[in-house]
C-alpha cells in the first residue's frame, strides 16, 4: 500500500493513521470536520514526540511520518488511495452512509475496510460498491502499542483483498489473526462479556469500582481492571458491541448490564468524555461511586 484514507479521527483512527504514516504510507485522515481531523493530527504529533523523547524513533522519522498525514473532511481527494479504512463511531447507520459516500469517490480497485468492533462484515459490505473488496481490519487500542490485528472476511471478500490487507498488516509489524464473520469476531466475543459482567457486579453491589478493578488486575494479572478498560475503550462503544452480540445471537448471556446503559444515557462515555466509571478531570482517575 502506498496511500490510504482513514475515516474517523478518534482514538482508533488517529492510531491507525500514526502507525500507517510511520510505516511510510501517505494517509488522508478524515472526520466530520477538518478541525476534528487537524486536532487528531496534533495529538499524533504529541505521541510521536513522546517516542522521540524516549529515543524510540528519530525526530526526522517523526517529522516524516507527520508530514504524510493530511487532514480532510470530504472524499474528493481519495481517488488515488489503495485502501480506505473506516474507523468512525460504532453505529451501523453512520458507517453505511460513509460507505455509500466513499463508494462514489474511491478508485475501482481500492479496498474498503472497516475497523468495526462487532458489526457483521457481510452486512456492512452491502453498502459498499463491491463486496469482494470489502473486509474487516480490526485494530486494538492503543494502536501503536497493541501488536494484533484481526482480519475478518465477509462472505464475498476475495482472496486478493485478504492478501493485500495481510501485506498491509505485516508492513505495520502487527501479528495477524483471521476470524470468521461471527458476532464479536474473536477478541470481543471473549472480552465484552467480561467487561459487561464487571458492570453487573458493580450494579448488584458486589464490590466497589476500585475493588472490582483491583481484584481483576492483581488476581488475574491484567494490565487494567475491567471498569478501567471499559472507560478506556469507551462505554458507548462497549454498549454498542454488547448490543450487537445480544441482537445477532439472541443469546441472553450477552444482554447489556443496566448500569452500562445508564452511564451511556448520561453521556458518561469514559476517558474520552472525561467521566465514566472514573472521573478524569484531575491528575489521577477517581472512582465515581
Ligand atoms: N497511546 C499510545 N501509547 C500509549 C498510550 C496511548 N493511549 N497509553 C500508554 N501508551 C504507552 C506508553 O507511552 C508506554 O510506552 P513505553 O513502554 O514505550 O514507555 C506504554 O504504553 C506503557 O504505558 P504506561 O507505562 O504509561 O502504562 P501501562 O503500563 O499501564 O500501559 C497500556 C498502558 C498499554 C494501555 C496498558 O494498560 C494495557 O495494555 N491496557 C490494556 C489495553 C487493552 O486491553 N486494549 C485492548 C482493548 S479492546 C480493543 O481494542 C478492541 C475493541 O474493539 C474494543
Ligand atoms: P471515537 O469516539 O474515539 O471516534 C470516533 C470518531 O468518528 C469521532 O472522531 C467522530 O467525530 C467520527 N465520526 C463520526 N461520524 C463520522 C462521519 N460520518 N464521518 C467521519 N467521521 C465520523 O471512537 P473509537 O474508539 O476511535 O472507535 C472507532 C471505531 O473503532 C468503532 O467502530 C469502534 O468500535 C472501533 N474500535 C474501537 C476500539 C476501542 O478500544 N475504542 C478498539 C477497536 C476498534
Amino acid at each position: 500500500m502506498q496511500s490510504i484514507t482513514v475515516i474517523g479521527a478518534g482514538q482508533m483512527g488517529a492510531g491507525i493513521a500514526q502507525v500507517s504514516a510511520h510505516a511510510g504510507m501517505k494517509v488522508l485522515l478524515a472526520d466530520r470536520t477538518v478541525e476534528i481531523a487537524e486536532n487528531a493530527k496534533t495529538g499524533i504529533a504529541k505521541q510521536l514526540n513522546r517516542l522521540v523523547e524516549k529515543e524510540k524513533i528519530s525526530s526526522s522519522d517523526a517529522n516524516a511520518a507527520l508530514d504524510k498525514i493530511i487532514p480532510i473532511s470530504n472524499y474528493d481527494s481519495i481517488g488515488d488511495c489503495d485502501m480506505i479504512i473506516e474507523a468512525a463511531t460504532e453505529r451501523e447507520e453512520i458507517k453505511r452512509v460513509i460507505f455509500e459516500d466513499v463508494g462514489k469517490k474511491m478508485h475501482d480497485n481500492a479496498i474498503l475496510a472497516s475497523n468495526t468492533s462487532s458489526i457483521p462484515i457481510t452486512r456492512l459490505a452491502q453498502s459498499s460498491p463491491d463486496a469482494s473488496r470489502f473486509i474487516g481490519v480490526h485494530f486494538f487500542n492503543p494502536v501503536p502499542i497493541m501488536g494484533l490485528i484481526e482480519i475478518i472476511r465477509g462472505l464475498a471478500t476475495s482472496d486478493d483483498t485478504v492478501a493485500r490487507v495481510t501485506a498491509y498488516g505485516e508492513a505495520l509489524g502487527k501479528q495477524l489473526v483471521f476470524s470468521q464473520d461471527a458476532p464479536g469476531f474473536i477478541v470481543n466475543r471473549i472480552l465484552m462479556p467480561m467487561l459487561n459482567e464487571a458492570c453487573f457486579a458493580l450494579g448488584e453491589g458486589v464490590a466497589s469500582i476500585r475493588d472490582i478493578d483491583t481484584a481483576v488486575q492483581l488476581g488475574l494479572n491484567h494490565p487494567m481492571g475491567p471498569l478501567t478498560l471499559a472507560d478506556f475503550v469507551g462505554l458507548d462503544t462497549c454498549l454498542e458491541i454488547t448490543n450487537v452480540l445480544f441482537t445477532t445471537t439472541g443469546d441472553p448471556k450477552f444482554r447489556p448490564a443496566p448500569i452500562l446503559q445508564k452511564y451511556v444515557e448520561a453521556g458518561w462515555y469514559g476517558r474520552k468524555s472525561g467521566r465514566g466509571f472514573y472521573d478524569y478531570s484531575g491528575d489521577t482517575p477517581v472512582p465515581t461511586r
